[in-house]
């Protein structure tokens, strides 16, 4: 969900602006940040970063406006279409090697960003369980309403299992975290998001991960990595257009919010893999030339025929150039883990320079 945005217009380190305690047994707090339902006059709510991106030469907009209800729910709808790997195979190694990270890290609270329907949470919490451990879950999301249903179902399913999620943008929840009330925690960074930053975005991120981390904690990342083309281009272009309707989403998301009147009809779905840059780009792109408005945002768009929106990167990553830079900002890789076909890579990591860099 939205993540990388700061909602709020200043990130400096304050109290939440609400905590609530909530039943079963006081085994759920929540913490807000931040208050959707109070958009900021600057920031992502106030629309913009939507004038600033469609002003621009060339156009594009922040991925944040994918995310409305109905964006959410086709982003679930991506994760299980037979053409998107990553999520399957993700899960599929946190199956496998579950409890060899459990087995490395000990006894920590589990730190999730984004922790969106919290599947693969449950694989890790499982194998924390198995191994004896006390299970603390500390979720971070933008989505108040994701964060608390998945938070009750996990209680349910956990009875020991303490939650302690934040409302909040990464940047903020991650400088707000106190000390682990564990031995050790592990920040867990999952879905190859990471894929969606720049690289210097990539860098200022890895920056206050580190900043959160104590030393000898550890920070466990996931990354979708570079393969044949037409592997990626499949993954972004699916047979069923639900990645279409994702992409073709952000303008009705914009519609309704800035009561614009962008045709879903005059423009198409563009997903195509820069070998150069090892990234998917994905565009909206003007099937005419043509005039939009935004009337809330006071903002006329013109577009000529074929030129297009740039809506999301996807990088794909080198496993060992991702750990040696993860190593020059000492987050020290302990271990990674791929799938049989090399497609997708988790990386654990330590921060301090004490840590042990093993083989991987
Ligand atoms: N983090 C996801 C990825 O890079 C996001 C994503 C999946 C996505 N499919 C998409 C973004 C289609 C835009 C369009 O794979």
């Amino acid at each position: 969900m939205s993540p990388f945005e700061t909602l709020n217009s200043q990130s400096d380190v304050s109290p939440p602006l609400h905590r609530v305690v909530l039943a079963p047994e006081k085994r759920l707090h929540i913490d807000y940040l931040i208050n959707p339902t109070q958009p900021s006059e600057v920031g992502p709510d106030s629309g913009q970063d939507a004038v600033v991106g469609l002003s621009r030469s060339p156009k594009s907009l922040p991925p944040h406006y994918f995310y409305d209800d109905r964006g959410s729910q086709l982003f679930e709808q991506i994760c299980e279409l037979p053409e998107y790997y990553l999520t399957r195979t993700e899960t599929r190694i946190l199956q496998t090697y579950a409890q060899e990270i459990a087995g490395l890290t000990g006894p920590c609270e589990l730190v999730e960003l984004g922790s969106g329907s919290a599947t693969k949470t449950r694989i890790l919490l499982d194998a924390c369980a198995v191994l004896g451990y006390p299970l603390r879950y500390l979720p971070i999301d933008v989505s108040g309403g994701i964060l608390e249903s998945s938070a009750y179902q996990l209680l349910n399913d956990y009875p020991t299992l303490q939650v302690h999620g934040l409302v909040s943008t990464y940047e903020l929840g991650l400088q707000q975290l106190g000390p682990s009330p564990l031995d050790t925690r592990m920040i867990c960074f999952l879905g190859s998001t990471l894929g969606n930053l720049t690289p210097e975005e990539c860098h200022l991120f890895f920056s206050q991960i580190r900043a959160a981390l104590q030393p000898g904690e550890y920070f466990l990342l996931g990354v979708d990595l570079q393969k044949p083309k037409a592997l990626l281009e499949a993954a972004y272009n699916d047979s069923q257009g639900v990645t279409a309707a994702f992409n073709l989403n952000m303008l009705s998301h914009l519609n309704w919010r800035f009561r614009g009147n962008f045709d879903l009809e005059q423009f198409e779905h563009v997903a195509f893999y820069n070998e150069q840059q090892h990234q998917i780009e994905i565009y909206l792109r003007s099937l005419r030339s043509q005039t939009v408005t935004l009337q809330s945002l006071d903002l006329t768009v013109t577009f000529a025929a074929g030129e297009t929106i740039l809506s999301e990167i996807s990088r794909k990553f080198d496993l060992t150039a991702i750990s040696q830079e993860l190593a020059t900002l000492d987050l020290v890789p302990v271990h990674t883990w791929t799938d049989p076909q090399n497609w997708f890579g988790l990386v654990l990591c330590q921060f301090g320079t004490n840590s042990r860099w093993q083989s991987y």
